[in-house]
């Protein structure tokens, strides 16, 4: 099935069943992880290099950690310990590497659209590990698995995606993830963290008001206010952000008892969430996805690069 995608750079190229099957490989995984040794040769004899251009803390570590199970050979590269500080370009970056006779590139970067140069100049196999406010995903691969073992489904859910929808590259591929997946996609956020057109979210509802939403939804996934990425102040001061937009201790009776809530990390305490609700014993499902991501990323690997045996009879 998987002699059709070489690449993970944009998720809309992958059907529902594609998702599903990456999904159910991540739950075998999941029992590797679970094991006394973590690790199968999977992908013995396989080298990786992970080009971080941009900072991570869960991407970057579970991509290693996931390598490393598999047994592949691992190079952690990028950013301001490179020759790109000296003015080498990405696509000379890139043809240097494959002299290494690499079979795998896993890149973040904070330009829009640098996976895809990277796979037009490499015979390796790309994964976009988040790409400016472009796509995310293998988080929103992580994001699928987290509801589908919270829930037992994700087709039907009310799933509603809270906050700097304008900025994130989560949005970019959960959205059309949930959307592959049958669920029912809504936006909530002050219309100067939407789109100028919010119509080609390709949502079944965007809203200006949490609180009319929040009774209807299954999963409430909280977004991180992109600092790093805002333009002029779209929103006044933080405390009327977190006073309007933020899941709050004041807000958990608006939700269902059975509602859980998701959050890609890092987390801003008392801007998109308040702690009460982040630490929540059995609504936040935020360590879930942490745990999610090896999983998931052992499970893209694997796919990708054919391991011959998974090591899951061990
Ligand atoms: N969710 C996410 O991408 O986190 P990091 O930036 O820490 O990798």
């Amino acid at each position: 099935m998987f002699n059709a995608h070489k690449h993970l750079i944009d998720i809309s190229e992958y059907t529902d069943s594609e998702i599903m099957t990456i999904l159910e490989t991540a739950q075998q995984f999941s029992q590797v992880n679970q094991r006394r040794i973590k690790k199968v040769p999977t992908l013995k004899g396989k080298t990786i290099v992970n080009m971080f251009n941009e900072p991570s803390t869960r991407t970057r570590s579970s991509f290693e950690l996931a390598e490393k199970r598999l047994s592949a050979d691992t190079l952690n590269f990028g950013g301001s310990s490179t020759s790109t500080v000296k003015g080498e370009s990405l696509i000379d970056t890139v043809e240097t590497l494959n002299s290494y006779k690499i079979d795998m590139v896993v890149v973040r970067d904070k330009n829009a659209g640098a996976p895809y140069i990277v796979s037009q100049h490499t015979p390796a196999a790309v994964v976009d590990a988040g790409d400016g406010k472009h796509q995310h995903p293998t988080q929103a691969l992580l994001d699928l698995y987290t509801i589908w073992q919270h829930k037992g489904r994700i087709e039907g859910l009310n799933v509603g995606i809270v906050g700097d929808i304008a900025h994130s590259r989560v949005c970019g591929s959960l959205i059309p993830a949930l959307k592959i997946m049958g669920a029912h996609v809504t936006v909530v956020a002050p219309g100067t963290l939407l789109p100028a057109r919010p119509d080609v979210l390709g949502v079944d509802r965007v809203s200006f008001s949490l609180d009319d939403v929040l009774p209807d939804l299954d999963v409430v996934y909280m977004l991180r206010i992109q600092n790093e990425r805002l333009e002029g102040a779209p929103f006044p001061n933080l405390d009327e952000y977190h006073r309007l937009f933020g899941l709050t201790k004041q807000r958990e009776p608006l939700m269902r008892p059975d509602a859980i809530v998701c959050h890609p990390g890092p987390i801003n305490r008392g801007a998109e969430l308040d702690s009460y609700m982040a630490d929540h014993p059995e609504r936040s499902a935020i360590l879930d996805q942490v745990y999610a991501g090896i999983c998931v990323r052992m499970a893209v690997l694997y796919l990708l690069l054919g391991g011959a045996d998974n090591g899951l009879s061990a």
